[in-house]
């Protein structure tokens, strides 16, 4: 896949972009032990549900591919891989795909363990498993993409036929929070994977982001890849955003807030970025749709509802502080000069949760790489046609 990655592996090496230095700096660092992995997750280097899932896992891939084994019994090896990744499922508590992959992997590792003849069978076995991961998060935001520009279309322009549509000209303007772009994924990206699809299909006006404060993943990586995609975009703060639904002009009247998801609970509660919330009953105030995309690795049947997702809380400093560069008094920047800046009184308490949950009644459809799950009679989503298997 071309254009932006947060990730570049091949067989042995991992190599992760460190995006706290985007959208100045364009600098990858290479990853050869789980506890590299660790801190770069916990220190948001790379951030998103499934990016945060595809590093973790091939992380220990690269340290089983490069440590010396000699020694290890089919039995010691399945035990070192389990602790690792026990160890890396700490990394950050809550985004799910993370937990998924976890699970999927020791599942393969104990049945490998069955008929294994050595470690080097184990090994390999969790190599190439994790391995799939990463491939498969690729063809999974293509689907959604694809499901959800359609499905956004039908919505939207009813009556309309695929030709008509290209030939009548009639386009949406789509608004999304936070950052689910390739950056946050193996490529193409999950919400702005379906605002992507839309581009391509030329059925898409306009593209708004929010800033997404307080950790700017909006303005500071989403902004960058509309910028980098050469999609419509405009940038604003998320205190702007019941202002611009209040809009009736061609371009900014938007038909659809598609946000991506890091915990879909079994009754579709959704835990996404901070502010997603906001947005979800801004939407209904407006008459808007509000979509989740979200692949099947972010659904966790096992929990319930939104009350029972964990919500990681970060350092009040997101708050209090920003990092940037420095701009010139022409405007020019200059990216040496990297500068960390105080915004507040620096003894205020600070309350910072990075999610929110928008409970399932605010959300009109979850888009999937099995299609788009709508709400039932009950009032709840369903996720058993789409996932028999886990149900
Ligand atoms: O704290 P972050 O930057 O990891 O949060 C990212 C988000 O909330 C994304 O919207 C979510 O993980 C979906 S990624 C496709």
């Amino acid at each position: 896949m071309n254009g932006l990655q947060a990730v570049k592996y091949t067989r042995g090496t991992l190599l992760v972009l460190d995006q706290l230095r985007l959208p100045h700096e364009f600098e990858y660092d290479n990853i050869q032990t789980s506890e590299e992995a660790f801190e770069t997750i916990r220190s948001m280097r790379v951030r998103g549900a499934p990016a945060i899932a595809i590093v973790a896992t091939l992380a220990l891939a690269v340290e089983l591919d490069n440590q010396n084994f000699s020694g290890a019994t089919v039995l010691s090896q399945q035990e070192y891989i389990t602790k690792k990744l026990d160890y890396l499922k700490g990394s950050r508590p809550t985004a799910v795909d993370l937990t998924n992959a976890i699970s999927l992997l020791k599942q393969i590792v104990a049945d490998a363990g069955r008929s294994a003849m050595g470690a080097d069978t184990i090994r390999e076995t969790y190599i190439q498993a994790a391995e799939k991961i990463l491939r498969d998060d690729l063809t999974t935001n293509l689907a959604i993409g694809r499901y959800g520009a359609e499905y956004l279309h039908r919505q939207i322009f009813p009556v309309s036929s695929d030709v008509a549509l290209e030939s009548n000209g009639r386009k949406l303007s789509v608004l999304t929070h936070c950052n689910t772009g390739a950056l946050a994924t193996s490529g193409h990206g999950t919400a702005l994977g379906i605002i992507r699809t839309l581009h391509k299909m030329n059925y898409l006006e306009h593209a708004f982001c929010t800033e997404t404060r307080p950790y700017n993943q909006g303005s500071r990586l989403t902004a960058f890849e509309l910028v980098y995609e050469h999609i419509p975009s405009t940038l604003i703060a998320d205190s702007m955003a019941g202002a611009l639904f209040a809009q009736r002009t061609k371009e900014k009247t938007i038909a659809a807030i598609i946000v991506g998801a890091d915990r879909v609970a079994r009754n579709g509660d959704t835990a996404n970025k901070i502010g997603t919330y906001t947005l979800a009953v801004l939407a209904k105030h407006h008459g808007i749709m509000f979509i989740v995309a979200a692949p099947t690795t972010s659904i966790d049947l096992e929990t319930a509802s939104g009350e029972d997702i964990e919500i990681e809380f970060r350092p009040g400093q997101e708050l209090t502080q920003i990092s940037g560069v420095v701009v010139e008094g022409d405007g020019t920047i200059d990216k040496s000069k990297k500068v960390r800046v105080a915004t507040a009184e620096q003894t205020i308490d600070v309350w910072n949760p990075a999610f929110d949950v928008t409970p399932h009644e605010l959300i009109d459809a979850i888009i999937t790489e099995k299609g788009e799950v709508v709400r039932s009679e009950l009032g709840t989503f369903d996720f058993q046609t789409i996932m028999p298997e886990r149900w």
